[in-house]
Order: C-alpha cells, then sequence, then structure tokens
C-alpha cells in the first residue's frame, strides 16, 4: 500500500517533470526505497495516481534489473551468465554459487541472507567473470575468492551485521 506521505512525494514528481512519463521511473524507486520492495498492489496504486495503465508500470518495473518486484535477501547477488562469464571455468560461476548458497536462479536463502539472480551483461566481459552484490561490483572471479567473499558476509553477520 502506498501511504498519504509516499502519494505525495510520487505527486510531487508527477509536477516536477514536464512530461509525467519520466515520473514513472523515480517514482517505482521510491517505492522500493521505501518498502524494500514493489509489490502488484503498489504498481496497481501507482498506475491509479499516474493514471497509466498496469501494463504500462509493468512494463517499466520488469525492464530494470535494479527493481525488486519481490522481496529479497539482505544481500542480492547479480550473477553474469552471459558468454565471457559463462566460457572461463568448467563450472559457471551461478552453478557454483547456486551450489554454495543451495538456492537457485531468483531464490532466497532460507535465513533471508541471501538471493541469486542470473543476469545479462554487467559490463566486465574483459574481466568476466562477474557479480554484483547489492551495489558492489566483483571480477575476475575464481570459486575460491567468491567463497571467501560468501564466508565473509555471513562473518559480518554472525558479528551482528555491521
Ligand atoms: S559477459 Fe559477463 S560481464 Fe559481460
Amino acid at each position: 500500500m502506498i501511504d498519504a506521505g509516499l502519494k505525495k512525494e510520487i505527486e510531487g514528481l508527477m509536477i516536477k517533470f514536464p512530461c509525467i512519463d519520466s515520473a514513472i521511473l523515480p517514482s517505482l524507486t521510491l517505492i522500493q526505497e521505501r518498502k524494500g520492495f514493489i509489490s502488484q498492489g503498489d504498481m496497481e496504486e501507482l498506475s491509479r495516481i499516474l493514471k497509466f495503465s498496469q501494463a504500462r508500470i509493468f512494463s517499466v518495473a520488469s525492464f530494470y534489473s535494479m527493481l525488486k518486484l519481490r522481496p529479497r535477501g539482505k544481500y542480492h547477488l547479480q550473477v553474469c551468465t552471459n558468454i565471457s562469464c559463462s566460457l572461463l571455468r568448467e563450472k559457471t560461476l551461478m552453478e557454483h554459487l547456486s551450489r554454495i548458497l543451495g538456492i537457485g536462479d531468483g531464490e532466497t536463502t532460507g535465513d533471508g541472507l541471501f538471493s541469486l539472480e542470473a543476469v545479462e551483461c554487467l559490463g566486465s566481459c574483459g574481466y568476466a567473470p562477474a557479480m554484483m552484490i547489492n551495489s558492489d561490483h566483483f571480477e575476475n572471479l575464481g570459486f575460491d575468492q567468491v567463497d571467501r567473499i560468501i564466508e565473509s558476509l555471513r562473518e559480518k553477520e554472525r558479528a551482528g551485521g555491521v
């Protein structure tokens, strides 16, 4: 549900941009910042506020991989599965992470810590394999290095998540 305060901010965006189309993406970003992800109900409400069809809102929300349409883990792993990142090892980074985390593409670990998502090119083809964890970018990844990264995040959580 979009509360009154959030609705007012979205209406502010509608005034800010000369074309209301331009308010769709910042409105979705705002909803995600406030609520952690954008639900189906949020998109329906946004379509009523901005007076666009639900399909128009969904087409924008589903296009951008940084927009979350369902709850995700604290650490959102986006793993490139494009050609450069898939050719370098006997197994892909995605397969390795899926095995060590025990989850597949689009899933979240039971403790809510890690979400795994296969994505297209992250722009690091020359430094493959690559992945992102939230907004941090990792390149030239070997499986040992990936294991250390995951373990360091688990360790950080055991220490209180600071
Ligand atoms: S193919 Fe993986 S970053 Fe481009």
